[in-house]
C-alpha cells in the first residue's frame, strides 16, 4: 500500500499532525520534493517537533524514513535538523533514515542568489522562504546541479563547486555582495558529505524492495497544489511539484503502485509570501483575518511570517482534488472556527463581471477575481478535542458536510486540535479500504 498526503491549498494545511496521526499504520514515511522550506509541526504530549526535512514519520521509532531524489538538500540544513531531533531524544540512524543519492544539494551559492533573485524582482518579488530552493532546483534542470553521489566524490564536487560559483558570483557581484569562495565552499561540503554518506542509498531500489516485501509507505508531500509550479499560482509557486503525479517522480515509485492520495483541507484557507489569494480577508475583514490569525496560531513555522488568512475557496480547493485525484480528505483546523458567528465559503469565481468555473491560469485574472461567497451560520460553541462526529455541534457538521460537497470528496478524518488524538477518524470506506 503506497499512499501520497498532498496539501490541497497554499500550504500548512497541517500535514505534518496527520503524517504523525497516520504513521504507525505505515513502515516507511518518505518526502519526495522540496526541501527545509516546508514547516510541518507535530505535538506529541508537552513535546513539540517542526520537521524541515525529514518526513514527519521521523517521530515514531519503528519508521523508517526516506528523503527522495526529488528533494532539494541543504546538507547544513540537514544535519542541524538531525541534531535538534537527537536533542528530543529521536533516534536517528542509517538504518532508519535514508538520503537518496540522486538528490540535489542546496549549495551556499544558492542561498545568496534566492537573496539577488528576490532583490532584482523588487515589487514582484515571490517572498520565498530565502533558503535556496529555487536556484538548487534550477540547476537542477539546468544539468549544473550537484547531486547527493556527486558530493561523495571529492574531485567532482570540487569541479562542480567551482563552476557553478564561477557563475554564481557573476550574479552576486553584480547586486553588490561579497563573491564566495569555492575553497571555503568545498571545505564546509565535502566534510557535511562525509557525514551524510552513511545515510546516502538508492531509495528507488529501496521502494521496490519494500513494495515486494509488502511494506506500507506514506509519501509526505511539502508545500502544497497551489504552490506546485506547473499547476499552481504561477509564478507565485515553489520550484517543486507537490502534487500527486510528482510523488511518483520524486520517490521514484511506478505511478500504478499508488494505491491512494489524501488531500489535507483546512477549514478556512492561507498564504505565507506574495501572490494572488482571491478569498483573502482584507481590509474591513482585517478583525476577522487577526482573530483566525491568533486562534489558528497562523505564524510561518520556518520564517515565522505572520500568515495571510482568507475564507474556504471551494472553487480552488476542488481544483486541487481534481487534479491530484484526493480519494479522501482530512479536514483540519475545525476548531479555530469555533468563535466565528458568520463563516463565508467561496463558491464561484467573477473576473471582469463574468462567472468562470475554471481555476484561471494567468496570475493577472487570478488577482482580478471577485469571489462569490455563501455565508453560513457559526456554531458558535467549542469543539476543541472533540473526538466522536455526534459530538459535533450540529452546524459544525453542516459546515463539514458542505465543504465536503462542494469539492466532491468524501471526508475521512477531521481535525479539531493540534494534539494526535484531537481527531475524529470518520468510517469514511475509502481510508478503511487502505487500512485493511
Ligand atoms: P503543515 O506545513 O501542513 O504541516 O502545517 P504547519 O505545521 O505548518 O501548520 C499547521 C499548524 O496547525 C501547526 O501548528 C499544527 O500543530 C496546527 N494544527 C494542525 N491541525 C490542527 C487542528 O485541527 N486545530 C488546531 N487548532 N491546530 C492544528
Ligand atoms: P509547508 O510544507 C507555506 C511558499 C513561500 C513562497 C513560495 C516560494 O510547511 O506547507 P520557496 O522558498 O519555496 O521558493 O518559496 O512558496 N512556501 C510555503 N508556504 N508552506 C510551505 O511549506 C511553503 N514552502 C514554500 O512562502 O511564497
Ligand atoms: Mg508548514
Amino acid at each position: 500500500m503506497i499512499i501520497v498526503i498532498i496539501g490541497a491549498q497554499w500550504g500548512d494545511e497541517g500535514k505534518g499532525k496527520v503524517v504523525d496521526l497516520l504513521a504507525d499504520r505505515f513502515d516507511i514515511v518518505a518526502r519526495y520534493q522540496g526541501g527545509h522550506n516546508a514547516g510541518h509541526s507535530v505535538y506529541v504530549g508537552d513535546k513539540a517537533f517542526v520537521l524541515r526535512l525529514l518526513p514527519s514519520g521521523i517521530i515514531h521509532e519503528e519508521s523508517t524514513c526516506v528523503l527522495g531524489n526529488g528533494m532539494v538538500i541543504d546538507p547544513k540544513a540537514f544535519f542541524e535538523e538531525v541534531d535538534q531531533m537527537t536533542s528530543q531524544g529521536i533516534s536517528i540512524t542509517p538504518e532508519r533514515l535514508k538520503v537518496s543519492s540522486r538528490a540535489h544539494l542546496i549549495m551556499p551559492y544558492h542561498r545568496a542568489l534566492d537573496h539577488t533573485s528576490e532583490e532584482r524582482l523588487g515589487n514582484e518579488k515571490i517572498g520565498t522562504t530565502l533558503r535556496g530552493i529555487g536556484p538548487a532546483y534550477e540547476d537542477k534542470y539546468g544539468r549544473r546541479g550537484i547531486r547527493v553521489s556527486d558530493a561523495l566524490v571529492p574531485e567532482l564536487l570540487k569541479a562542480r563547486i567551482e563552476r557553478g560559483l564561477e557563475e554564481a558570483n557573476r550574479v552576486i557581484v553584480m547586486y553588490g555582495r561579497e563573491p564566495l569562495r569555492s575553497d571555503e565552499i568545498y571545505e564546509e561540503i565535502s566534510a557535511l558529505a562525509e557525514r551524510l554518506r552513511p545515510f546516502v542509498c538508492e531509495t528507488s531500489n529501496f521502494f521496490a524492495q519494500a513494495k515486494k516485501q509488502n511494506k506500507k509507505i506514506l509519501l509526505e508531500g511539502a508545500q502544497a497544489t497551489l504552490l506546485d509550479v506547473d499547476h499552481g499560482t504561477y509564478p507565485y509557486v515553489t520550484s517543486s511539484n507537490p502534487t500527486a503525479g510528482g510523488a511518483a517522480v520524486g520517490a521514484g515509485i511506478p505511478p500504478h503502485h499508488i494505491t491512494g492520495v489524501l488531500g489535507i483541507v483546512r477549514t478556512y484557507a492561507t498564504r505565507v509570501g506574495e501572490g494572488p489569494f482571491p478569498t483573502e480577508m482584507l481590509d474591513a475583514e482585517e478583525d476577522m483575518a487577526n482573530l483566525i490569525r491568533q486562534r489558528g496560531n497562523e505564524y510561518g513555522s520556518v520564517t515565522k511570517r505572520p500568515r495571510r488568512c482568507g475564507w474556504f475557496d471551494a472553487v480552488a480547493t476542488k481544483y486541487a482534488a481534481e487534479l491530484n485525484g484526493f480519494n479522501s480528505v482530512a479536514l483540519t483546523k475545525l476548531d479555530v472556527l469555533d468563535a466565528l458567528e458568520e463563516i463565508k465559503v467561496c463558491v464561484g469565481y467573477e473576473i471582469d463581471g463574468k462567472r468562470i468555473d475554471t481555476f484561471p491560469a494567468v496570475s493577472l485574472d487570478l488577482a482580478k477575481i471577485k469571489p462569490i461567497y455563501e455565508t453560513l451560520e457559526g456554531w458558535k460553541s467549542d469543539t476543541v478535542g472533540i473526538t466522536k462526529i455526534e459530538d459535533l455541534p450540529a452546524k459544525a457538521r453542516e459546515y463539514v458536510e458542505f465543504l465536503s460537497n462542494s469539492i466532491g470528496v468524501e471526508i475521512g478524518l477531521i481535525s479539531t486540535g493540534p494534539e494526535r488524538d484531537q481527531t475524529i477518524i470518520l468510517q469514511d470506506s475509502v481510508m478503511e479500504s487502505w487500512f485493511k
